[in-house]
Parts: C-alpha cells; structure tokens; sequence
C-alpha cells in the first residue's frame, strides 16, 4: 500500500517532510521521481487527475483532491471504484476569509473609488454608509460560505445566504432554492460567489441575475470563472446597474491580452490566489483521513460524484 503525492517540487517537500516526521509507517511516495511501482498506489493525492496518469494506477482507491473545487476533475476517467475526496483544510478556509473580508471592505469603504481618484490626484471624500446599511449576500453555504459570512458578522453587515438546502445560521437570512433567488438578490448590495461549479450553476451569474440585484450592487466571484457571464457583466457596468466587480476568477483563466475586462475601470482582477490549500494545515488533515480509511471509517469530505461536488 503507497501514497502518491504530485504537486510542484516545493510542496512535494513539505508533504514528504510531513508524512517522514509524523506517520512513517506509511509508503509516501512522489511525482515524478519517487514513484516506485504504480501498482502498488492506492491512494493519490494531486491536483492533475487526467485520463492517462489515472491509468497508469490499477490500484487505486481514494483520489485525494488538492483543492476545494473539483470541477477540474474529469469524472469519465476515474473509475467508479475510486472515492475522490476534495480538500478541507483551515489554511483555505482562512485564506477565503481574508480575500472576501477584504474585498468586502473594499467594496464597502469605496477604497477602489479612491485609487481611482488617486490616480487622477483627485481629492474627492465620498460619505461613509454604515455597515449595518448594507446588505453582503453569499451563494453557496458550503464550508467557505458559511465561514465567511460568520466573519463578515463582526463588522455589522446585514447578512444573508442562498443555497440548495436549507441551512440555519446565526445572525444570517438564509434562502433556499431557485424559487427564492430573486427574493435573496433583491437586498444584495454586495454579492459573493462561493458555489461549486456544476451543471447547475455554470453561467449563473448572467444577465438576469445581475438584473435581480439593486441598482449600484457589487460583485466579488471567488468561485470559478465560468460561474460569469463576462459579456453580461461588462453590460452591467456599463450601463451603471453594476457599480464594480472583484473576479479572483476568470474563464479561461488567464483572460486573453485583448479582453475587455483587464482594463476596465470598475473591475479589479486577481489571478486565482484568493485561497489555497496550505501544506502545513493540510497535511496533518489529510493524514487524520486517509489513517481514518486504513482502519476501515468512513472517509470525510467525500465528492457526491451525482451533485458534482
Ligand atoms: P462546499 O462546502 O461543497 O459548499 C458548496 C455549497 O454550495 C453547498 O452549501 C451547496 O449546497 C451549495 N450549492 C451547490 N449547488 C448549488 C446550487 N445549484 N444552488 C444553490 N446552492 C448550491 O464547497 P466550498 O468548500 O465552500 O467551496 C466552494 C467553491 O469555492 C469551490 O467549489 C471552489 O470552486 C471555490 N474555491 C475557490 C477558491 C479560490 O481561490 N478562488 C479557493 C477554494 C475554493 P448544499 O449544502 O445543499 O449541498
Ligand atoms: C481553489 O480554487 C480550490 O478549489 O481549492
């Protein structure tokens, strides 16, 4: 029995050294070098799942995914006997606090706004809303969204949340289902993607979701690009219905030289950094689970391969 790790060389370290200090029991092999036979892998762990790689792994068991989303991952290619278990670790979830509260703010305290300004050596003080006056609503109640929005509480925005489920959280209006999205848009003056990218909610946020958010809104897509219609978008902040956006996100990621997005003034963009898996908490996390399938308990953060996520 071996585990497979693949990442870059600088990560393939910090994992080695991990798992060498704290289970050295377990056959911790890495990519490309210190493969060993691929027979023997049962369990991998990577952000890469392609066609060919899976092949070369009969005996696989868990796919350890490297980061939250799994939308990447081409289903088709991973034999229904193989678990893929996507990544929880407390290095994304506060590495997604930071980005949205700081976007959030930005957005709030009309920082952008002031670069703007600043750029044209323009004095030009805009009036301070209170937080309790503005509205942040998150899609997506997941592991980031929640955590998120527990956050966002301690400045004193009203919060609210839209999900597939029905979720209770303190402090927090939660909507559930399509029927409530309108009803949950209406009152967003700042909001927040956090769903996982599936058949369901690729392209949601279009044309007339944008058109179901008050005037002079704001968006921030922490997601995945493709949850964005960008032509809608670039209509929303044109005609003023969109005061900005914050896109760590993009599709294809990045966005061509030429792409209108890059240069316009209402939206900043930034190259997918908003969180990420962090060896050190992931580590000690992974290990806790894949101890937990060697001696027969259920794995966590299991995929649903039917939802997509
Ligand atoms: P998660 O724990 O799986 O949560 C996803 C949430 O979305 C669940 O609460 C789910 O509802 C809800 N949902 C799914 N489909 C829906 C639909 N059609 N309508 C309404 N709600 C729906 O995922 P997570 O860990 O919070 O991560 C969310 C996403 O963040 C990831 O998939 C990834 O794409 C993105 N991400 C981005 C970065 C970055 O750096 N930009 C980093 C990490 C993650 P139920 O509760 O009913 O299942
Ligand atoms: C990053 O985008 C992740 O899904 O972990």
């Amino acid at each position: 029995m071996s585990v497979l790790y693949r990442s870059d060389a600088a990560r393939t370290q910090v994992w080695a050294r991990f798992f060498a200090a704290y289970a050295p029991e377990i056959d911790f092999r890495t990519w490309p070098d210190n493969t060993g036979d691929l027979n023997d892998v049962e369990y991998l762990v990577s952000w890469h799942a392609g066609a060919e790689f899976l092949a070369s792994l009969p005996n696989l068991k868990v796919l350890f995914a490297s980061g939250a989303g799994i939308d990447h991952i081409d289903f088709d290619a991973v034999p229904a006997n193989v678990t893929v278990v996507r990544m929880v670790e407390p290095g994304i979830v506060n590495g997604m606090i930071e980005y949205t509260t700081m976007s959030v703010l930005a957005l709030h305290r009309n920082l952008l706004d002031y670069a703007d300004m600043q750029s044209r050596a323009q004095w030009r003080p805009i009036p301070v809303i209170p937080a309790s006056a503005r509205t942040v609503g998150v899609m997506g109640l997941g592991v980031l969204g929640q955590a998120v929005l527990e956050r966002l509480g301690v400045f004193g925005f009203r919060r609210a949340g839209w999900n597939r489920s029905r979720k209770t959280l303190p402090g927090v209006e939660c909507f559930a289902g399509d029927e409530s999205l309108p009803r949950f848009l209406a009152q967003c003056d700042v909001l927040v993607c956090l769903l996982p990218l599936t058949d369901a909610t690729r392209g949601i946020l279009g044309a007339r979701l944008m058109s179901l958010l008050p005037r002079g809104a704001a968006l921030v897509n922490v997601a995945r690009g493709a949850h964005l219609d960008h032509d809608a978008l670039l209509s929303a902040l044109d005609s003023g219905h969109l005061s900005r956006a914050i896109l760590d996100v993009t599709d294809p990621e990045p966005l061509p030289d030429d792409h209108a997005l890059w240069r316009h003034r209402r939206v900043l963009i930034t190259p997918h950094i908003a969180s990420m898996t962090q060896p050190d908490t992931a580590a000690p996390v992974l290990l806790a689970n894949l101890r937990r399938h060697m001696s027969g308990q259920p794995l966590h953060d299991v995929v649903d391969r039917r939802r997509g996520y």
